[in-house]
């Protein structure tokens, strides 16, 4: 079953001075409970692509399909994490991540009820309270997760979670995510500028090319899971690292 689907997706901005084509024919598929990765230099257009799915910019031509329905009420089935965490800075964590409960019609004490017993999970424990600012870079994007995680949508669209993060911050919450995916089921389409993230962590990766972004590869990723450090140096990793490096050079 085919959660998203993009068929020949085109999008130029336009500007007041001339048109800056985006998006070129851009057409690619993520089934149920897969893990997907688009992979691409910085603007060529990756947010735009996650833009267009949630229906916030409008594609010129081109088909997209959620659940196998075009035009389909995308905010009922797809939850979106953009490339900036947008915690609330005023906001504890704890009234942060129930935000989408609370607008889903869920009442404060059932909402804190429930996010309290994923806190744990998230490495939030005992920083419900705290704001923020108080939070390491780790924390918030993991704060940011779990929010997203609550609006209980089949779909998450994942705009370079872990950008921000060092290497050793960002290893681990790959391996998190791995976990967290494993145990709630979603469907995971996830934008990367990182290839070995890309590879460790998904089914499948897309690699577009320079803006306007086209796909130029179409990588499947068929390492065995649970997925874990060890394969990083493995040839099978190392194979389609390469090939996904490759392409991006050429
Ligand atoms: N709303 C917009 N209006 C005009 N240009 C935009 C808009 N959003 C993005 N762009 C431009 O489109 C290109 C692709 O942006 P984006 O999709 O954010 O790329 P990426 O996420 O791959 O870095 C960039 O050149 C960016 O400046
Ligand atoms: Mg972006």
């Amino acid at each position: 079953m085919k959660k998203i689907q993009l068929v020949e997706v085109c999008k130029k901005y336009q500007t007041k001075e001339d048109t800056l084509p985006v998006l070129e024919g851009i057409s690619l598929s993520v089934d149920s409970n897969q893990f997907v990765c688009i992979v691409g230099p910085s603007g060529c257009g990756k947010s735009t692509i996650f833009n267009t799915i949630t229906g916030l910019v409008k594609q010129d031509s081109g088909r997209i399909l959620i659940n196998g329905q075009e035009q389909a009420d995308s905010s009922s089935m797809i939850s979106y994490m953009p490339q900036k965490d947008l915690l609330l800075p005023w906001r504890r964590v704890i009234d942060n991540v129930i935000l989408p409960l609370k607008l889903a019609g869920v009442s404060r004490s059932e909402a804190v009820q429930e996010a309290m017993e994923l806190m744990d999970v998230f490495g939030l424990k005992g920083f419900e309270e705290r704001y923020p600012s108080e939070l390491s870079g780790g924390m918030r994007q993991r704060a940011a997760l779990m929010r997203t995680i609550l609006a209980k949508k089949d779909i998450l669209l994942l705009d370079e979670p872990f950008g921000a993060l060092d290497a050793i911050t960002r290893f681990k919450m790959q391996s998190w995510l791995l976990q967290v995916w494993n145990q709630f089921k979603r469907t995971i389409l996830f934008i990367t500028h990182d290839v070995e993230e890309a590879v460790y962590l998904s089914d499948k990766i897309y690699v577009l090319s320079e803006r306007p972004g086209r796909i130029k590869l179409e990588q499947e990723v068929n390492l065995p899971r649970p997925r874990n450090s060890d394969m990083i140096t493995g040839s099978d990793f190392v194979k389609i690292k390469k090939k996904v490096l490759k392409a991006i050079e050429t």
